[in-house]
């Protein structure tokens, strides 16, 4: 999100958003809340409040964040555990589990976190959009973050490969 000096033009960040039957209410304030602000949001539902398998939602949103298809990624269900589970599955995505200001910061100055996970039914409205705020203007700190960050990148490169290893063995 830009400085409140540029708060009418566009955001050149693009969020994918996703919830399921338990985040969809707040899906919806907090997609108002952006687009208010200007920035770019690609809704992957839930479209109602009809139940939804939450893995479903979570795998669209993480898959456009690992693609580099969007910048990241906001996810909602009860609790915001399942959804964060299923994405941190992907490669690239870090996505952090976020109850209060203070979690939302550090995710982002030390873990550059690029998908946040919000539980629908554990925070009221005022608090996950102060939540979002705080998440979208914090910057990665960088310096010895980089390094332990680089070291989940090549876990991940490592468990990739072994991936394609024994199934080729098939
Ligand atoms: C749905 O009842 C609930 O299990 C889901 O929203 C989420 O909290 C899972 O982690």
């Amino acid at each position: 999100m830009r400085s409140s000096s540029s708060k009418n033009s566009k955001s050149d960040m693009r969020i994918a958003l996703g919830s399921d039957h338990a985040g969809f209410e707040l899906k919806e304030d907090l997609r108002a809340f952006l687009t208010e602000r200007q920035v770019e949001v690609l809704d992957l539902g839930a479209f109602g409040e009809a139940p939804v398998d939450y893995p479903d939602v979570a795998m669209k949103v993480a898959e456009k964040v690992s693609r580099g298809e969007v910048e990241r990624g906001l996810l909602i269900c009860g609790t915001g555990i399942g959804m964060s589970i299923v994405a941190n599955r992907f490669a690239g995505v870090r996505a952090a589990l976020c109850h209060d200001p203070y979690t939302a910061r550090i995710s982002r100055e030390h873990n550059n976190a690029n998908l946040l996970a919000l539980g629908g039914r554990l925070i009221g409205k005022g608090l996950a959009r102060e939540i979002l705020k705080v998440w979208l203007e914090t910057e990665f700190q960088g310096g010895r973050h980089e390094r332990r960050l680089s070291k989940i990148g090549e876990l991940e490169a490592k468990r990739g490969s072994r991936k394609k290893q024994s199934m080729g063995r098939g």
